[in-house]
């Protein structure tokens, strides 16, 4: 199947508008003494996250009122429209005083470049590591030391859908495999309804490891990553074939905007689902006002039933960072439970913490929160947000599926995502 390929130089320019603008704005604290202010540098800048940002940024307000708050958020792809942004400062030498980025090998890189600090002394200060599960801690060292404070949990395997569209097309019971949504999909599109939204390239490749998981259960997917599985066996192929199938039954070839913009198809009810992290529980049921069970409902995504393909956003401190002080506050507030409680209701997360109040979530959330700490759940890390692959892994994985989109060869894609992790 031939896809058009969308434009990207609108973005292109937007980009390098917001750099040079990024880079001109630095280098003003030559003094010994730095000013009491700090620039936190993140992708929330969209309905459904920045109001979760906010409220964190009035929790750290409240407890350092005389510092100066610099929001430097850059919106958009998931965190790639910041990451290009961000890489030109740090290349710059001009970084800001902490960066958000995913739990995992999303951080090798910078490490390795040695553009972020070694946080294990302030965790062992701050008495942290009990406040964090083991799991969240171990996928936040990197050669033995962690360089993070993670924020958030989210779930990337959650299917949406508008329960309304789907009644109404005499769909009783949500799709528990990829083949079951194939024939749910064809009852759909027999109604003129578009089965499945998606958004840009990110939220295909996010598609993409969720079809993966679905087929090929928690320990083949994981293997996916770490070399275990290889991408050339017979199920691997079918499971790629079946992502294939599967983005034939979505929009793709007409989409715009960023993730919100799916979901704002399902709502309107032109589309039936969507695959999205539950940070949409924030956009739906807040940004948007939308009641849980009614106006939108969400089921783990098929072939994933008791596992919870799990990532989490985490904030740095870059070496070199102008207003130290004030980013290791920043961490501080990061690191709260305050902190992450305020983030979380808001944002539609969870937080990294384990000592949460669980009579804070309510509806999604409230589910979230039961799968995430339930023993029996199986826990894997998400491919697109940074938890098992790094970023130049990450960057190829997008060459391969703007070829996939172009020439529709899941073959050639089978290949070329071989050749990335074998
Ligand atoms: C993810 C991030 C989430 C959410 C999402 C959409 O990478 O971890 O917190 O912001 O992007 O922008």
């Amino acid at each position: 199947m031939h896809r058009r390929r969308r434009g990207p130089i609108i973005l292109l320019v937007g980009l390098l508008l917001a750099v040079v603008a990024a880079c001109g704005g630095g280098g003003d604290e030559g003094g010994a003494q730095a000013a009491d202010k700090v620039e936190v540098f993140s992708w929330w800048d969209g309905p459904g996250e920045k109001e979760g940002l906010e409220a964190l940024i009035a929790y750290f307000k409240r407890d350092n009122p005389t510092t100066e708050f610099i929001n430097a958020a850059v919106a958009g792809g998931a965190g790639g429209n910041a990451r290009t942004v961000l890489s030109s400062r740090l290349a710059a030498g001009d970084p800001p005083d902490s960066y958000q980025t995913h739990l995992g090998l999303e951080q090798t890189a910078d490490i390795q470049a040695g553009k972020v600090e070694d946080l294990t002394a302030m965790y062992q200060q701050n008495g942290w590591r009990d406040k964090f599960p083991a799991s969240i801690l171990e996928a936040g060292t990197i050669g033995g030391k962690i360089y993070s404070v993670p924020l958030t949990i989210h779930r990337s395997n959650v299917l949406w859908f508008n329960p309304r569209t789907v009644k109404s097309a005499g769909i009783t019971k949500p799709p528990t495999t990829w083949s079951q949504f194939l024939t749910v999909a064809a009852k759909l599109k027999a109604k003129n309804v578009i089965p499945l939204s998606i958004g840009p390239s990110w939220t295909q490749k996010h598609l993409l490891e969720n079809v993966l998981l679905g087929e090929l259960g928690p320990e083949k997917y994981t293997g996916l990553w770490n070399g275990k599985t290889s991408w050339r066996g017979a199920d691997v192929r079918a499971a790629v074939t079946m992502f294939d199938k599967v983005l034939a039954m979505s929009d793709v070839d007409s989409v715009g905007g960023d993730w919100q913009s799916a979901l704002d198809k399902m709502i309107t009810g032109d589309a039936a689902y969507t695959v999205m992290g539950d940070w949409a529980d924030a956009y739906l049921g807040r940004a948007k006002s939308l009641k849980f069970k009614v106006d939108y409902d969400a089921v783990v995504s098929p072939g994933t039933s008791g596992v919870f393909n799990f990532l989490s956003d985490t904030f740095t401190l870059p070496k070199g960072a102008p207003h130290r002080a004030a980013a290791e506050k920043w961490l501080a507030a990061c690191a709260s439970l305050e902190g992450q409680e305020a983030l979380a209701v808001k944002k539609g997360s969870l937080p990294a913490r384990i000592d949460t109040d669980k009579s804070k979530y309510h509806d999604y959330l409230a589910t979230a929160l039961a799968a995430w700490q339930d023993p029996a759940t199986v826990v894997v890390g998400s491919m697109t947000h940074g938890v098992v692959v790094d970023t130049a892994q990450s960057a190829e994985v997008d060459t391969a599926l703007a070829a996939f989109e172009e020439k529709g060869d899941a073959g050639a894609l089978v290949e070329a995502l071989a050749s990335i992790f074998e």
